[in-house]
């Protein structure tokens, strides 16, 4: 059996598949059975509360999962899909409820992935796939962060490598027809303003248990060594003099002190190259027994901003 046919066999048996996206791997299953659906949330411990991503390979599938779905929706898909944009919309009633939390909407999206349009090609119906990682744990862009984070609750993996953006899809949802952020996320607000020809908000979740998207509560993309975020590298450093320290930065610092292990994010600066290299990164560090990591703020534009997002739930307690 070639990977893709093993992957088909396994999703019509009701059973998951970790799937290769650009952005992160997702932990995917047939997104019209509530049976395979609960093994998502039994494998991730992930509230009941956090809905899924619908993962579709085809823009008319959009008319499968969703209903009444604004003309701006259409447009968005259009430039963007393949790609890492989610959209949020009415959900049809084939898509359980178990699927979006009981909520009346969905989110969807249609990965850049070779390997996993080629598989959802090839199957009867949509995935649901959340990243596959346990609820709280950083996100996974390759095989092995998959089977670091689930262990032995890791399913069959599809091996497609090394995640290309590595950071999340880029949430945006309707209100009254308008679009607006749920979630910052490998593509960038800019982009999507320069389709639309006008600003975007971003809706911000009130509170931790609020379920607008619960990616954004903060006790989110957690490593397990301490983690801080500052804009001052040389003033947090003097604060663990002697302490093995993972330092996590944009562009390379020099004359660092031996107790610093430095990881560079981009040499040239480049955002969309950093969010890439982020959670890789996180993983690399937090796998050392390191007493703290300390990572660089961005600078507030492009992905910087979905790059901070991460950094300050990562170094919220
Ligand atoms: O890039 C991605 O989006 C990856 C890959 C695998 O596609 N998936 C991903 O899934 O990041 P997950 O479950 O880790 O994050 C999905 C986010 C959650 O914050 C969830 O609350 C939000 O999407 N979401 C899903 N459906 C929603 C809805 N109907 N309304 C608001 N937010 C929703
Ligand atoms: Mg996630």
């Amino acid at each position: 059996m070639t990977d893709l046919s093993k992957a088909i066999h396994l999703l019509n048996e009701d059973n998951l598949v970790a799937i290769p996206t650009e952005t992160v791997y997702g932990l995917a299953a047939n997104a019209f059975s509530e049976k395979a659906i609960a093994k998502i949330y039994e494998t991730k411990n992930r509230p009941a509360t956090n809905p899924l991503i619908v993962h579709i390979a085809s823009l008319k599938e959009l008319d499968r999962v969703g209903k009444n779905i604004p003309d701006v929706a259409y447009e968005l898909a259009k430039v963007f899909w393949p790609g890492p944009l989610t959209l949020v919309v009415e959900k049809a009633d084939l898509v359980p409820l178990l699927a979006t939390a009981g909520k009346s909407t969905v989110g969807v999206r249609m990965p850049n992935h070779s390997l996993t349009l080629e598989l959802l090609s090839q199957l009867n119906f949509p995935l649901v796939a959340p990243s596959a990682n346990r609820s709280n744990h950083i996100s996974p862009t390759s095989p092995d962060h998959v089977k670091n984070s689930l262990g032995d609750k890791a399913p069959y993996i599809l091996d497609g490598g090394n995640c290309q953006r590595g950071i999340e899809s880029t949430i945006v949802g309707f209100d009254l027809g308008m679009p607006v952020i749920y979630r910052l996320g490998a593509l960038s607000k800019e982009s999507i303003e320069a389709v639309l020809g006008y600003s975007i908000k971003m809706v911000e979740a009130k509170s931790d248990t609020e379920v607008l998207a619960p990616g954004m509560s903060k006790k989110h993309y957690s490593p397990k060594t301490p983690f801080v975020l500052t804009e001052s590298i040389q003033d947090e450093l003097k604060n663990y003099l002697g302490k093995k320290v993972g330092l996590m930065c944009l562009k390379e610092i020099e004359g660092l002190a031996p107790n610093v292990i430095q990881k560079v994010l981009s040499p040239t600066g480049n955002l969309d190259l950093a969010a890439s290299q982020l959670y890789a990164t996180m993983h690399e560090l937090d796998a050392q027994q390191l007493d703290v990591i300390i990572a660089e703020k961005m600078p507030e534009e492009g992905l910087g901003k979905a790059i901070n997002d991460r950094l300050v739930r990562a170094a919220s307690q």
